[in-house]
């Protein structure tokens, strides 16, 4: 099931997001504040009670920039990713939003190829954005 998240729900989000290193690195407190900010969404996949995954966006007028994605490794490679991506893409088209944008680092081929099969391209490229030799590569997708 696809949801909207609520504040109640940011301790379980951070505590997925502390299993994928490659993930943005929120705390409770940062999901808490995200989830109170006003174009702010957390689009969550869940099964039976537990939080698989998690997609994060804010979008403002006819631009959206996807923050944070992870799922639970214990569900990785069966689709849960791709389904919040689909959902999230199309709840922004229904809103009008026109373009989509995302960083993320040149040494994490999953998401990339995540990204790049759901259409984005590689926009640019930020030299050391995360660290000393580990660029960011900005992606975008026109809806
Ligand atoms: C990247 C991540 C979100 C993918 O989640 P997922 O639910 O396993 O992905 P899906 O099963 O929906 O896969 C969709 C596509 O993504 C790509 N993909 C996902 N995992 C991959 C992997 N380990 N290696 C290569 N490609 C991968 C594939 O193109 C895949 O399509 P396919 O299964 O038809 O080949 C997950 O691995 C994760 O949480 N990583 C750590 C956090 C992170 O990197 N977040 C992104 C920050 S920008």
């Amino acid at each position: 099931m696809i949801l909207l998240a609520t504040p109640a729900q940011a301790r379980q989000l951070a505590a997925l997001e502390a299993t994928q290193p490659h993930a943005a690195g929120w705390k409770e407190k940062g999901f808490q504040t995200e989830l109170t900010q006003p174009h702010a969404q957390i689009w969550i996949h869940t099964r039976v009670e537990e939080i698989t995954g998690f997609l994060a966006l804010r979008s403002v007028g006819d631009f959206a920039e996807i923050l944070n994605v992870a799922v639970s490794p214990l569900h990785t490679r069966q689709g849960i990713a791709r389904t919040l991506l689909n959902h999230a893409l199309a709840q922004l088209a229904e809103k009008q939003v026109k373009q989509v944008s995302l960083e993320v680092a040149q040494d994490n081929p999953p998401a990339i190829a995540l990204y790049t099969q759901a259409g984005f391209q590689v926009l640019g490229k930020r030299k050391d954005f995360y660290a000393p030799g580990r660029d960011g590569l900005i992606m975008g997708k026109d809806l």
